[in-house]
């Protein structure tokens, strides 16, 4: 397939959760001046991409993806000076700062909105949606992402409502007014200007509306149907994104990363083909795995069959069309040990075979903060503990279904958000080394065992490991390699082993893993001569024979 190479095809990326991450200032929660300070860090980890979570003010109803002001820094976090010397202290060491833009929707604590509550039929009433009820209800049954009618009555007027697909305090924006497409598209070229490199962009598939706004069969027992369903019905959304895209981000060659779930698998190459609607998109058909008929409660553990099955598809998919962005964990999913490693293998050494069957995929691999350190979710006491507003809606789902709080808690233990959002593990002084003050969310009480300053220590830590497998990707001789050659799966008669080759030329890798819980004995040719890249055990290769231990990975080429 020919491609045009784009700068950001060989980079590794990372993702920062900037309130988790760390604090310099006492006040609990993590800033610039934090990102700034660990730059070093993940440069020597061998980032080159960093993608940090909102940062814009924000009332912080979900965690700065209710943006009140999208050209200020939120004062939590430092200023926008702060901002500019992050920038500059990224192109010094080479790296790009890619950031979050949050364009479905706004805060409803933004200017636009509360001009638009004081005359929801004046012009700012035309930057959202506003609409009557029908016969005294809601204008339609859908069922906001977080719980609840989509639609908010709008205080002071009879039957008037505004449209929310996530949080009340997050009114969506309307796509259909050419004003908001201008103010849009200003506001991200001026950032664009300021020398960002890109942007994530967040639940950007919620954009196309039905502007009939129908009702659907109920799929739960308070009567709604979850958003999702018109989400699905609606065409059109590929219009809007390519606008997008002419009007920014193409001017400034920018690398963007699109949240898309729902997306119709025939429009895999409008997306992230030659002329796609992104840079790439990140692949979650393994995280969606879990999903259940409604509700965390009903979740499903991932069996191994089907995990490898989906992986191999996405890969195939898009071998001949473009780039994945691939991850194992993010700041809205539990962490990835946890859901995709079987029970006996959720320990360092089915980590690092984890990342490496992860990272050495076709695609972009994105790390999420403490995944290069194993973090893993954390045990909460109470539902007081948890902040994220989705899971409190999760776990009054659970209650109201007829589960203990025990078992509506269990739920949010293996599915919170908030897994992924404690404070940053960097040592074992008090509260991780992450803050001097209290943290804003409870720091994982294994932080003792599972830090940084340790793993630095530890010759074959988890983090050390992942600095070798980063290496092995970039290498001179294999990164073009793993950056363009071929995927293909192999040894998929073998029931639990996930086996994949990449190829370029004459070139061959092989990365095969061992997921079940008894050593396996493989045989094939590949073996005879081969030289090991990485692994995470001892190689034991004997001719044509490769054994592996229980969560053993072994990087082979020939
Ligand atoms: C995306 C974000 C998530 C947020 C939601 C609403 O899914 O990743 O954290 O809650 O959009 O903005
Ligand atoms: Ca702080």
């Amino acid at each position: 397939m020919a491609i045009t190479r784009k700068w950001w095809h060989d980079k590794v990326a990372y993702q920062i959760y900037p309130k988790s991450f760390r604090d310099t200032n006492g006040d609990g929660m993590g800033d610039l001046r934090g990102i700034i300070s660990k730059l070093d860090y993940l440069k020597n980890l061998g980032i080159d991409i960093i993608w940090i979570s909102p940062i814009y003010r924000s009332p912080f109803v979900d965690q700065g993806y209710d943006i009140s002001d999208y050209y200020a820094i939120d004062p939590s976090f430092g200023t926008m000076e702060e901002f500019d010397e992050l920038l500059t202290e990224a192109k010094k060491r080479d790296m790009h700062i890619v950031m979050d833009l949050v364009i479905n929707h706004c805060s409803d604590q933004h200017e636009w909105f509360q001009k638009a509550l004081k005359d929801p039929y004046g012009e700012y009433g035309e930057y959202f949606y506003f609409r009557k009820g029908v016969n005294g209800q809601p204008p339609s049954n859908t069922r906001a992402y977080f719980g609840g009618s989509t639609w908010e009555p709008v205080a002071g007027y009879e039957d008037l409502y505004y449209f929310h697909a996530y949080a009340v305090q997050q009114p969506d924006l309307n796509w259909e007014n050419p004003k908001v497409l201008q103010e849009l598209y200003t506001m991200i070229n001026w950032w664009l200007e300021k020398g960002l490199a890109g942007f994530r962009i967040d639940a950007i598939i919620n954009i196309q509306k039905d502007l009939d706004f129908p009702s659907y069969a109920p799929d739960g027992a308070d009567g709604l149907a979850s958003v999702v369903r018109m989400v699905e019905s609606v065409n059109g959304v590929g219009e809007k994104l390519q606008d997008l895209k002419k009007n920014t981000f193409a001017k400034y060659d920018a690398f963007t990363v699109g949240e898309v779930f729902n997306m119709k698998r025939e429009e895999l190459e409008a997306f992230v083909g030659e002329n796609g609607h992104f840079s790439t998109m990140f692949d979650f058909s393994a995280n969606c795995l879990s999903d259940g008929p409604g509700g965390w409660y009903r979740n499903k553990t991932i069996a191994f069959d089907d995990f490898r099955r989906t992986v191999f598809q996405s890969q195939m998919e898009c071998l001949d069309i473009g780039f994945l962005a691939n991850i194992i964990e993010n700041h809205d999913e539990p962490r990835g040990s946890s859901r995709f490693l079987p029970e006996h293998a959720q320990n360092e050494m089915g980590m690092k075979m984890l990342g490496t069957v992860s990272m050495l995929l076709r695609g972009l691999p994105f790390l999420y903060q403490g995944q290069e350190i194993g973090m893993t979710n954390c045990p909460m006491n109470s539902v007081e503990e948890y902040n994220d507003i989705n899971t409190i809606s999760e776990y009054r789902l659970a209650l109201e279904a007829g589960l203990s709080e025990e078992e509506a808690l269990e739920a949010c233990y293996r599915f919170s958000r908030d897994n992924a959002r404690t404070p940053m593990q960097w040592d074992d002084s008090s509260n991780a080394g992450f803050t001097s003050g209290t943290p804003w969310l409870k720091v994982n009480p294994n932080y003792t065992s599972v830090n940084v300053a340790l793993q630095e220590k530890q010759e074959d830590s988890i983090l050390n490991f992942y600095r070798k497998l980063i290496a092995l990707r970039k290498s001179e001789e294999f990164r073009e390699l793993f950056t363009y050659g071929d995927f293909h799966p192999v040894l998929e008669e073998e029931t639990e082993i996930l086996a994949y080759c990449r190829s370029l030329g004459q070139k061959k890798v092989m990365v095969i893993a061992n997921f079940g819980k008894e050593s396996a004995v493989i045989s094939d040719d590949f073996f005879g001569d081969c030289r090991c890249l990485l692994t995470n055990d001892t190689v034991r290769i004997s001719e044509n024979r490769l054994t592996l231990a229980p969560a053993q990975v072994v990087v082979l080429t020939k």
